[in-house]
Formats: C-alpha cells, sequence, structure tokens
C-alpha cells in the first residue's frame, strides 16, 4: 500500500531475458521503466526536477510549468504538476502523437503546438524552446525545467542504477541505455564511476542524432537522439556509442514482444539492436542490462501497425517474421 502515487515513481521491476539471445552465452535482464506510474523513466526526472524546485522554493502552488517535449518527459511533469497543484504547459510539435497530446490533457495540462521548425536548422526542437522562452516572458510566477540542462535529471539516474545494482546483487558487465537529454546515460555513469563499478557504459543513440557527432537526419520514432548536444551530455562516462536506425527499431520492438511477451518503446526497440550489435563481443557469462524506458502503447499506430511500417520500410517484414523453431518451442510450453 502506497501513501501517494509518486511513491510508485522508481523500484521499477528487473526481467530475465532468456529467449531472444538464448544461443549466446550471456545473462540478459531488462529494467522495465514503463513500470512507472506515467508510464515511463522520465517520471523520475519529472518528480526529481520539481521536488528540488519545491524545496527551493522556486515554485509552489499557482506556478505555471513550462516544457518543451513531445512525449514521455511531458506525461511525467504533467502527472507532477497535477499532484502538486501546478499548471502546466506542454509545448509540443507534430511530431507529438495523438494518443501523447490525449494523455497530457487528461492529466490537466495545458498544450502549445508550435506548427512551423526552426528556419535555421530546419528542426523542431529550437521552435520550441524558443516558444517555451516567449511563454516564460508572458505569464508571471512560470517556470522551466529545461530538461536538458538541468542536473536534478540526471541525479535522478543515479538511483536507477543503484537499483540495478541491489535487483542484481551485483554490477552488470555491460550497461545499454538510450540517449537524449542524456539523463540517464549520465546518471547511470557517475554512480558507476563515483563506484569504481566494472560496468561498461553503452549509450544507444539514433542515426541522424547529433549527441554523439555526426550530421541531424529525419528521424521517425521518439525518444532517444537529439537534434543538439545537451549540455549533460558526459561522453566520458559512456564506454561505447551504438546508433541505430528507425527500422531497427521496429525490429527490436517486433522481436521482443514475439520472444518474451513484453511490449515495448521504440528507444527500448534500439536497445535491443544494440545487444544484438555487440552480441558477438560480449563476454560468454557476462550479464548485461537493457533500460526499456516505456511501454509500447504510445507506439500502437507506429511501430506496432503494418499499415505504418509497411509504408515506411515497404518489403521488410521478413526481418522480425517468427522462425518455426520459435513456434515449436512455444507449442511445447
Ligand atoms: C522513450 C524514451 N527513451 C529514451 C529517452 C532518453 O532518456 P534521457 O532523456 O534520459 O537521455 C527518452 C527521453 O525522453 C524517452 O522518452
Amino acid at each position: 500500500m502506497y501513501d501517494d502515487i509518486l511513491l510508485k515513481i522508481g523500484k521499477t521491476p528487473l526481467v530475465k531475458l532468456s529467449r531472444v539471445f538464448k544461443e549466446y552465452d550471456f545473462d540478459l535482464y531488462a529494467k522495465l521503466e514503463g513500470f512507472n506510474p506515467g508510464g515511463s523513466i522520465k517520471d523520475r526526472a519529472a518528480l526529481s526536477i520539481i521536488r528540488n524546485a519545491l524545496k527551493t522554493g522556486e515554485i509552489g502552488p499557482g506556478t505555471t510549468v513550462i516544457e518543451s517535449s513531445s512525449g514521455n518527459m511531458g506525461i511525467g511533469l504533467a502527472q507532477v504538476c497535477s499532484f502538486y497543484g501546478m499548471n502546466f504547459i506542454c509545448v509540443i510539435d507534430p511530431k507529438t502523437t495523438t494518443s501523447n497530446i490525449e494523455i497530457l490533457r487528461a492529466y490537466g495540462a495545458e498544450v502549445d503546438y508550435v506548427a512551423e521548425p526552426d528556419p535555421e536548422t530546419g528542426e523542431y526542437l529550437p521552435a520550441r524552446i524558443n516558444r517555451v522562452r516567449e511563454l516564460l516572458q508572458t505569464i508571471p510566477n512560470s517556470y522551466w525545467p529545461d530538461q536538458y540542462s538541468n542536473h536534478y535529471n540526471y541525479k535522478a539516474h543515479y538511483e536507477t542504477m543503484g537499483e540495478i545494482v541491489t535487483q542484481l546483487g551485483e554490477a552488470p558487465d555491460y550497461l545499454f541505455c538510450a540517449a537524449s537529454t542524456c539523463g540517464t546515460v549520465r546518471g547511470c555513469g557517475e554512480f558507476v564511476s563515483d563506484n569504481k563499478l566494472r560496468t561498461k557504459i553503452v549509450a544507444v543513440d539514433a542515426v541522424g542524432s547529433v549527441i554523439f557527432g555526426g550530421s541531424s537526419a529525419k528521424r521517425l520514432i521518439p525518444g532517444h537522439g537529439a537534434s543538439i548536444v545537451p549540455s549533460l551530455c558526459r561522453p566520458k562516462l559512456v564506454d561505447k556509442v551504438v546508433k541505430v536506425t528507425d527500422l531497427d527499431c521496429v525490429i527490436g520492438c517486433r522481436r521482443l514482444v514475439q520472444n518474451e511477451a513484453i511490449l515495448i518503446g521504440g528507444s527500448s526497440g534500439a536497445v535491443l539492436m544494440a545487444v544484438d550489435r555487440l552480441k558477438e563481443e560480449i563476454e560468454p557469462g557476462a550479464t548485461c542490462v537493457v533500460i526499456f524506458a516505456d511501454r509500447g502503447e504510445r507506439y500502437l499506430d507506429t511501430i506496432y501497425s503494418d499499415t505504418w511500417v509497411s509504408k515506411h520500410f515497404q518489403g521488410m517484414t521478413h526481418l522480425w517474421q517468427k522462425q518455426p523453431q520459435q513456434k515449436e518451442m512455444m507449442m511445447a510450453i
């Protein structure tokens, strides 16, 4: 029994994945962040940032919190602001899915829509941030959590890594996690570094994201990747970066639900495919942990829609069709 819903943020389950790489001699566990009450890992960052700002007196009842987010951080903030009785304006763009907009509104958030990308870069993120700055100037008693540079974002994930070590009973050899603001990768990386753990951190980024270098390009799947280098980013804490395509995300998500019956979001499919990319170099007997940032329900009209997938990746469905031996295994069970 819990006194309030925010106490359910964190302490998410760690579940063994014994089927998806069964022919490889490493153990794989998934930290299922979709079990947070707002549905994603961003509940942790939202709570950490808002709690700190309440503590310092920067915000209080009557404050209007304003943030740019096309998905999970917005929902995490909408949940926490609703709990503390604060207004929340989420600045979104055309990439935000209808279901995310509905969830934001259901929590009582106001949605502010940026229709045009930044004219210089062609990206929506700078346009959304400009809009946040405009709103901050016009709305009294307003506050910007600024997830891309707020240290209470990454500090929340010190605990995420601590939970993983406690749940496993030891430090994993590898941690795979998706990067966008770099809050997760930095917080987990700092925990590893401060405690001198053996864990190698693998950051999973999107092809077309610039976080760890490369040039910006169109990406279809939200969650991981960014068109800017976040000021929270500390490449020194990362042992390896794996860049994953949109198609890889679809393959990863579909493979996981077919093999392990776990419905995950796009960045989690990316993380699974990063393990696939490194599977030959992971030492036998190693323990690997993947962080799955959210659940699959927010991707029903994209990743899990055959119509959407065939529109964007024609002729690729054979890449995640069930293998006959998998079917036999399942029948035998
Ligand atoms: C689904 C999903 N995966 C991964 C991330 C990346 O997490 P972080 O911002 O901590 O780098 C996010 C961030 O919003 C996300 O929504």
